[in-house]
């Protein structure tokens, strides 16, 4: 927090090429393996780069995916071939994350992404015009705004296309040629923009979405997927929160004591329980509520805790400050899920050795 009246300009979120610029460049360095063709980095440093690991010159470097090696592998050897990649699973299984840095690492930009929506045009995918210069010199290739896709085209980089199967199927079908032929077609140039080598595109998807559109089968052909499940273990859950509250918290300079391990195995043993439907003993069901409970939500749930005693609080993590936002993540039907809240409340947190505080602070705040 800065005490002066100097305005910052400091990003508030820097993309994963900047804020990991010093571990990329130390990977690139020490690298020796072979690079496909426009690769910053070998397959190898990229899954290194990921995982984590420790460089000959005893450079750290940091993990960014907490889980399985063997998926970060299938991903990345994926990229290095014809095929993209398509990582599939549940809200809050790092998607979007592991698609930054593996664009990050691989071609030194993860910002060349189209966000997938409804309203997601053929344009944003293929490219627009420059209708001042249209109008005034007619159709030219300086009046082509290419989309990021195009771009990446131009310069063999990785795409990202985020939550794709949120994008309207006629408008997918976009993405056919592009991934089948490497090719875009500019018909009113009579032209086309053939791939560089190097580029291939990176696509995330939620399995829970309702009501999506489902991918055509000829577009599933062209993706190799990969699914990124929720945490195994409570141990591997809470490891992923403690190291992103500890990101969070010094990028948004919260002044207040790290979290307690402690805290963190309450916050997450409650998502995990409230999520599997039956205590971590396996001793006791209980009722599921309708949100999914991700583990990107209990890195708020800590978050926002961590924001609450530092300002309002005495700097250390409590019961209190976490409270009022694990009851906003597991009641999101305020019928339904209030129920099934208070109901753990009352069956499992109250009778739990130790956590007394917790369940007062519940009770005084729901
Ligand atoms: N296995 C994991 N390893 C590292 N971070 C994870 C993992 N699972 C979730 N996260 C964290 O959860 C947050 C949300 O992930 P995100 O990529 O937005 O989810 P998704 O796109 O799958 O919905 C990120 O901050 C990420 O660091
Ligand atoms: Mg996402």
């Amino acid at each position: 927090m800065t005490s002066s009246n100097t305005v910052s300009t400091a990003k508030l979120r820097e993309a994963a090429e900047d804020a990991y610029a010093e571990e990329i460049a130390a990977l690139i360095a020490s690298d020796d393996r072979p690079r496909p063709p426009n690769w910053r980095m070998s397959p190898r440093a990229v899954v290194t780069y990921l995982m984590g690991g420790t460089l000959p010159s005893g450079f750290a470097v940091t993990p960014k995916y907490i889980g399985d090696r063997r998926l970060m592998e299938v991903a990345v050897a994926t990229l290095a071939t014809d095929r993209a990649l398509l990582l599939l699973g549940v809200p809050g299984t790092a998607k979007s994350w592991v698609s930054e840095h593996l664009a990050a690492a691989i071609c030194g930009t993860s910002r060349l992404i189209v966000q997938g929506t409804a309203g997601t045009s053929e344009e944003a995918i293929r490219y627009g015009w420059n209708y001042a210069l249209l109008l005034a010199k007619g159709p030219s290739r300086a009046a082509v705004v290419g989309s990021p896709i195009l771009r990446a085209m131009e310069a063999g980089r990785i795409a990202r296309v985020e939550e794709l199967t949120r994008i309207p199927s006629e408008t997918q079908d976009s993405f056919i040629t592009v991934l089948s032929e490497k090719t875009l077609p500019i018909p009113e140039l009579d032209a086309e923009v053939s791939a560089a080598k190097g580029f291939n595109l990176i696509a995330t998807a939620n399995n829970r979405d309702r009501g999506v559109n489902e991918l055509s089968s000829a577009l599933k052909r062209r993706f190799n997927t990969v699914v990124l499940p929720p945490p195994a273990t409570v141990e591997a859950e809470i490891a992923i929160v403690e190291s992103r509250v500890a990101a969070l918290g010094r990028a948004f300079e919260i002044p207040a004591e790290p979290p307690g391990a402690d805290e963190i195995r309450r916050v997450v043993t409650i998502f995990r329980e409230l999520r599997e439907g039956v205590t971590l003993d396996g001793k006791s069901k209980v009722k599921q509520p309708s949100g999914t409970l991700s583990t990107a939500e209990a890195i708020s749930v800590v978050g926002g805790g961590l924001a609450l005693a530092a300002h309002f609080g005495d700097g250390r993590l409590s019961a209190r400050d976490l409270v009022s936002g694990l009851g906003g993540a597991v009641v999101k039907d305020p019928v339904q899920d209030a129920i099934v809240w208070r109901e753990y409340l009352e069956t499992v947190v109250k009778e739990r050795d130790g956590w007394k505080d917790f369940y007062k602070a519940a009770r005084a705040s729901a």
